[in-house]
Formats: structure tokens, sequence, C-alpha cells
């Protein structure tokens, strides 16, 4: 394999659960680097059993007031450039401020491994009043498209809630976009949209369902617009809320049947 994902849903619909399952799988036979992109998920790590670094990606490149003075910049330039009628259709929006890089480049400043499985995280909330998301979904979208995968190498993002990083081009470099569906009618209303903004973006898209069961799967599945595909489903399961519960590492056994058929069709 050699490509990025982005994971998205509502909130609470299993999108960390998934991540950790999914990296788990694929790190038999691929180097997978998670870049969490979500400030609410304090315990990803911990269900992958990785460290988190002492420095955010945002710390790293210089802090929050760095990088808005980044889009600024870029803003700016743009505002000049269409006054003066030179901004064309191929004129960014979004910082430009990293080099290329390779997954075996990036500094242990900001990455952790755990054996074949990577963790960044991509901004932290370090004060009451820290300011919106903009500089972390920029700085994230510029890293992502600079990081050159090789055969093998696989990057899972797991986003916050919602399709922000959609709106704000986030997923310019993503492959794909996958959607954690449970089953509840905002899941499958987001679900809808972010097809249809997938199709816009001209990324492919599809659905996992997530915990749930022969009552709810067919009520979920009517509803979702004909063209997702859906690559599998997870029952709620005890072991997981449990290993959740008690803060464990997530077990990859309980379910493994079903993250492999899902892992042989992402
Ligand atoms: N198939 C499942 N069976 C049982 N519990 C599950 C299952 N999937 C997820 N959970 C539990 O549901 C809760 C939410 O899961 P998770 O944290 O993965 O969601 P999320 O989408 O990442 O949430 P957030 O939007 O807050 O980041 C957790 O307690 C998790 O253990
Ligand atoms: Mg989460």
């Amino acid at each position: 394999m050699k490509e990025k994902i982005f994971i998205n849903g509502r909130g609470g619909c299993g999108k960390s659960t998934f991540i950790s399952l999914i990296a788990k799988e694929l790190s038999k036979n691929n180097k997978v680097l998670i870049i969490d992109m979500d400030e609410g998920n304090l315990g990803l790590n911990k269900m992958l059993n990785v460290d988190v670094a002492d420095t955010s990606l945002m710390e790293y490149y210089g802090g929050r007031d760095k990088i808005m003075g980044e889009i600024l910049k870029v803003g700016i330039k743009g505002m000049v450039l269409e006054k003066i009628n030179l901004k064309d259709g191929a004129a960014s929006d979004s910082i430009d401020i990293l080099d290329n890089m390779k997954l075996s480049d990036l500094p242990s400043d900001y990455v952790t491994w755990n054996g074949n499985i990577g963790f960044i995280e991509s901004g932290k909330i370090n004060d009451p009043d820290e300011g919106c998301a903009c500089p972390m979904g920029n700085l994230t979208r510029d890293f992502l498209n600079h990081i050159e995968l090789q055969d093998n190498e696989v990057i899972l993002v797991d986003t916050s809630a919602g399709i922000e990083h959609i709106g704000r081009g986030v997923i310019e470099s993503a492959d794909k976009l996958i959607s954690i569906v449970d089953p509840s009618s905002d899941a499958i209303l987001l679900a809808n949209k972010i097809g249809s903004l997938s199709k816009e973006a001209s990324k492919e898209y599809m659905v996992i369902l997530n915990k749930i069961d022969e009552n709810t799967k067919d009520l979920v599945l009517e509803q979702l617009d004909d063209d997702i595909s859906v690559v599998g489903e997870l029952e709620y399961n005890s072991h997981i809320a449990q290993s959740n519960l008690s803060q464990k590492e997530i077990n990859l056994e309980e379910v493994e049947g079903e993250i492999k058929e899902i892992c042989a069709k992402i």
C-alpha cells in the first residue's frame, strides 16, 4: 500500500477506534503513520500503545502565531494578485513552508514510533483561549502535501468530527476518505454530505458501519446515498468498550476477521 487516507465521521462514531484497528492490521506489512488532527482526542495514543512526542507538529514548526503569520502572508499576496488581475486558478490559498520529506526523515521531536506504527499530534490545546483550528489545519495540509510516501507506507489521518477538514482543503493530498457511520441519522446525513463533497473534490470515498446490528443495518443502508461504497462493518463489541474504559491498548484479535476484510477493500 502507498496511500494517505482520511478517516472522518460524527463525534463518537468510532474514528479513533478504527484508526487503531486498521493501523494494527496494516502495520503487519506496512509502515503506518497516524496523524491526530483532533485536539479533543485524548486517548488515541493509548489505544495504539504509543507515547506522545513532547512537541506537536505546530509547535515544532514555530507555533500558532508563526503559522498564522504565514497564512496572513498567503492571504495578502492573494489579494494583491487579484487586485492587479494576476491571480489565476492555480494560485493556492494554502501555506507552502515545508520541504519534501520521507517518513524515514521525520524528526523524533514530533513523531513517536512503536514498531511500524508512528504517531504525530498536529496541535495541542495549551490555553483556555487557544483560538481557531485554522493554523493547525493549514500546517497539516502543507505537511501532508510534502510527504513522499514509499511502497508499503500508509498515512491515516484522524480528523475531528464534522467537515471542517474538507472545507479548509486539508484533504488536498488525500488518496481516499473513509467515513465511520454509527446507527444515527446524524452520521448518515454527514456521510452523504461528505460523499458529495468527496465527489466534487475527485476523491475516492467509502464508508464503514460501526456499532451496527441486524435491526439497524438495513435502516442505515437504505438512507445512505446509492453511490456510496460500504466496505465493512463492526457490531457493538464489549471488549472494545471495556479496553477504552480501562484506557488499555485496543486488541485487534477480538475483531481481526472483520478488520482484515476491511483492509483488503481499502
Ligand atoms: N464497535 C464498537 N463496539 C463497542 N464500542 C465501540 C465500538 N466502536 C467504538 N466504540 C466506543 O465508542 C466510543 C467512541 O469511540 P471513538 O473514540 O473511537 O470515537 P471517535 O469518533 O474517535 O470520537 P471523537 O469524535 O470524540 O474523536 C469509545 O468509548 C469506543 O470504545
Ligand atoms: Mg477520536
